[in-house]
């Protein structure tokens, strides 16, 4: 048997226990946005000084993951501007400090590893599902949340059923 039939038998077997989860859980509500390591703020970035997404998450349309900038393309601006603003001061340091070394982000949306999902961006830019669909109006807010809870199955696979993209098991699994 292959690889890719293994791994759709356990999670047909798998499905039980899923469902189980599905009721107890009922209404899965989007995760908390957690701590970051350095207040970054889309507001100033996105609306006051319109950036592009792709400057700072630059697989976004063209890889299977978005990213997280490293901080090289922060400092890139910061080492001349915004040097009298306390807070732009402080990322400076840190980021002199660490030697340019990329800036551990913590992730907003998170896939259960369980779940073995394969995400992909690009499929979804070049069919123009536009960034807000799935992630709110990131360019206006101060701290990024999540709007819609992305780890839910049943979301992609309606989406999938209106758009007419594919439903089988080893599109969206590994
Ligand atoms: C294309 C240039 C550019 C890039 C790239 C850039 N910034 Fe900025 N940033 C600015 C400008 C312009 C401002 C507004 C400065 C002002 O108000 O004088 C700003 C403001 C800020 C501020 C202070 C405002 C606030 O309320 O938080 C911080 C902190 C900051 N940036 C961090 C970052 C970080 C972290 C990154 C990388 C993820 C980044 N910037 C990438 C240009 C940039
Ligand atoms: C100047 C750089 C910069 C620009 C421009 C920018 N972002 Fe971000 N974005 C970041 C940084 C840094 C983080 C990680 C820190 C955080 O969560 O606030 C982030 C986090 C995110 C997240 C949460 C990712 C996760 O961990 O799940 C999403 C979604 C996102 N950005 C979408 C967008 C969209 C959509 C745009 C354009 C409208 C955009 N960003 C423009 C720097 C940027
Ligand atoms: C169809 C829904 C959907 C669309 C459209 C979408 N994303 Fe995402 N995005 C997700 C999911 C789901 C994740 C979590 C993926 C994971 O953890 O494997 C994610 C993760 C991210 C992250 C965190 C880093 C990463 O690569 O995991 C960033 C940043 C991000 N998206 C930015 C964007 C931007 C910018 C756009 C528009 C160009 C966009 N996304 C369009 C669903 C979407
Ligand atoms: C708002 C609608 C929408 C949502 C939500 C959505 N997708 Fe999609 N997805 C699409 C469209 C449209 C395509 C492109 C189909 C095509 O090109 O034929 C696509 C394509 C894909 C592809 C590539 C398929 C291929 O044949 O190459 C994968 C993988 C995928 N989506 C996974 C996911 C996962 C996992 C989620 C949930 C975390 C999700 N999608 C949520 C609309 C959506
Ligand atoms: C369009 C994408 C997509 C398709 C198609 C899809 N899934 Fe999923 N599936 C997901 C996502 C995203 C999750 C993680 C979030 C959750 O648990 O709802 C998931 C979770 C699961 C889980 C729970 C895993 C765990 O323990 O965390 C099982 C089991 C599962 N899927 C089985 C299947 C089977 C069987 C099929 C085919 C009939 C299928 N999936 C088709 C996206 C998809």
């Amino acid at each position: 048997m292959t690889g890719r039939g293994r791994g759709l038998r356990q999670l047909v077997g798998l499905s039980v226990s899923a469902l189980a989860l599905t009721l107890a859980a009922c209404s899965p509500r989007p995760q908390a946005a957690p701590e970051q390591p350095i207040a970054y703020n889309h507001q100033v970035h996105v609306q006051d000084e319109e950036m592009e997404c792709t400057r700072c998450h630059l697989g976004a349309e063209t890889q299977d993951q978005a990213g997280l900038p490293p901080m090289t393309v922060c400092a890139g601006c910061h080492r001349r501007q915004g040097a009298d603003i306390p807070s732009v001061q402080a990322f400076m340091e840190l980021y002199d400090g660490g030697q340019g070394e990329p800036l551990a982000w913590r992730k907003v949306n998170v896939m259960p590893e369980s779940a073995m999902v394969h995400f992909r961006h690009k499929p979804h830019a070049r069919a123009e599902v536009g960034c807000e669909t799935c992630h709110g109006d990131i360019g206006s807010m101060t701290v990024a949340e999540q709007v819609l809870n992305v780890a839910d199955m049943g979301w992609c696979v309606d989406c999938h059923r209106r758009e007419e993209a594919s439903i089988d098991c080893l599109t969206c699994h590994h």
